[in-house]
């Protein structure tokens, strides 16, 4: 049997996947600093399944762009037409709809770097290529796009879009106005779409108020990705969604394309989208309830890591649910990450998991309880230490 290559070589487990599995099986209790799963962690709006239940939850209305009414109350809440609305079934099936609808196989979109690995896999099961361009670190002032490597990634590559999370993952970066206007320069100049990840937007803890939403962008055709799995801890109901938006005849083709595609899959579940309306009305105070939670998090990280003459310390993390811990190296990132689950049976995501620059960091999830957070970061701290002794 031959298979297609988009899922790349299967290289199986990594080692620290494999000792956390190993370590699990002789029934070691773990604290798995970079989880990111909310429901793991105390974090769920009220009423969810009464929202669930209402009127129309069992019934079968199929339409591509999804229920009328969840797109009337997505269009009030964030702007637009409900019409530029395509509801699915996560945000992560939305980019493998927007890599279909710009993208034929072998050709390019490009990713930051650092970021979230997800998307070079999605883009791989797509037969598309994802090619980085670069983030760069100042401390303290924090992330900045890098430009030029923007440009030049777009230009050899003749990348068809170029997603933007705006706040990134790990790095919590926002894409600040001027990197905004310069995105959107370029990709009307070189005709390419902009894929806005903004999943984490509401979530903005060190940010200043600078910050802006990039949906709904009217100058280059844009689409920009949301859903309940941040906005509201509700991963597990499977519903995001995509607004389209750009200069009129190009962003009117683009939804009737992008229609099509949706019609072939009709991925988005009644009840969920149902419930739509009545959730996004709890999102408000529910928000403040997780950013107070993030923000405790990191104050406890830089209370543990950060001060004059420590040879530790905290990345600056506008937004987003992960901070980013640089410590004094003292073997290889891997050998630390996998001592420390072995000694202190602690799991920390590396950061040559998103591809940082250089050796030497953990992302911490600020979405674990603080009693966990503390335990952990209290562990962490005790083994690089003793390391460097
Ligand atoms: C930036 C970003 N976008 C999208 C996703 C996936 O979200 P969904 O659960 O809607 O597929 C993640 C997952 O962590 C993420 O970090």
């Amino acid at each position: 049997m031959r298979f297609s290559g988009r899922l790349g070589p299967r290289t199986g487990q990594n080692a620290l996947s494999s000792l956390a599995a190993r370590l699990l099986a002789e029934g070691r209790p773990l604290i798995n600093i970079s989880d990111s799963n909310p429901t793991r962690h105390g974090l769920r709006p009220e009423g969810v399944l009464s929202a669930l239940s209402g009127g129309g939850a069992l019934e079968y209305r199929p339409d591509p762009r999804g229920l009328l009414s969840a797109r009337l109350a997505l269009a009030e809440r964030f702007g637009g037409e409900p019409s530029s609305y395509f509801l699915s079934a996560s945000t992560s099936e939305a980019y493998s709809w927007l890599f279909k609808l710009l993208c034929d196989p072998g050709d390019a979109v490009l990713v930051p770097r650092p970021g979230y690995p997800l998307f070079d896999s999605l883009a791989g099961l797509e037969a598309v290529r994802a090619v980085p361009y670069g983030l760069e670190y100042a401390h303290p002032a924090g992330w900045s796009i890098d430009l030029g490597s923007l440009r030049a990634a777009a230009t050899s590559s003749g990348a068809k879009a170029v997603v933007v999370i705006n706040p990134n993952n790990p790095t919590g970066s926002y894409a600040s106005s001027s990197e905004r206007e310069a995105i959107v320069s370029l990709c009307a100049e070189l005709g390419m779409a902009l894929v806005a990840d903004e999943v984490f937007y509401p979530y903005a803890i060190e940010s200043g108020p600078g910050r802006s939403r990039l949906a709904g962008e009217a100058r280059c055709l844009c689409f920009s990705l949301d859903g309940l799995s941040k906005l509201l801890c509700l991963p597990q109901m499977k519903l995001g969604w995509i607004r389209v938006s750009g200069p009129a005849p190009e962003a009117a083709e683009a939804a009737s394309r992008l229609e099509h595609i949706a019609d072939a899959f009709l991925s988005a579940g009644a009840p969920a989208m149902n419930a739509l309306p009545a959730l996004l009305g709890r999102a408000e105070p529910f928000v403040e309830t997780v950013l107070a939670r993030l923000s405790a998090n990191l104050d406890a990280a830089r209370a543990a890591f950060d001060g004059a003459g420590s040879p530790y310390r905290i990345l600056r993390c506008d937004g987003g649910w992960t901070a980013l811990l640089e410590y004094p190296r003292a073997a290889a990132e891997e050998a630390t990450a996998l001592g420390l689950l072995r000694d202190e049976g602690v799991f920390a995501q590396p950061g040559y998991f998103f591809d940082m620059e250089r050796d030497g960091y953990l992302a911490l999830s600020l979405i674990l309880e603080p009693d966990l957070f503390s335990e952990a970061i209290g562990r962490i701290r005790r083994y690089i230490d003793s390391s460097l002794a």
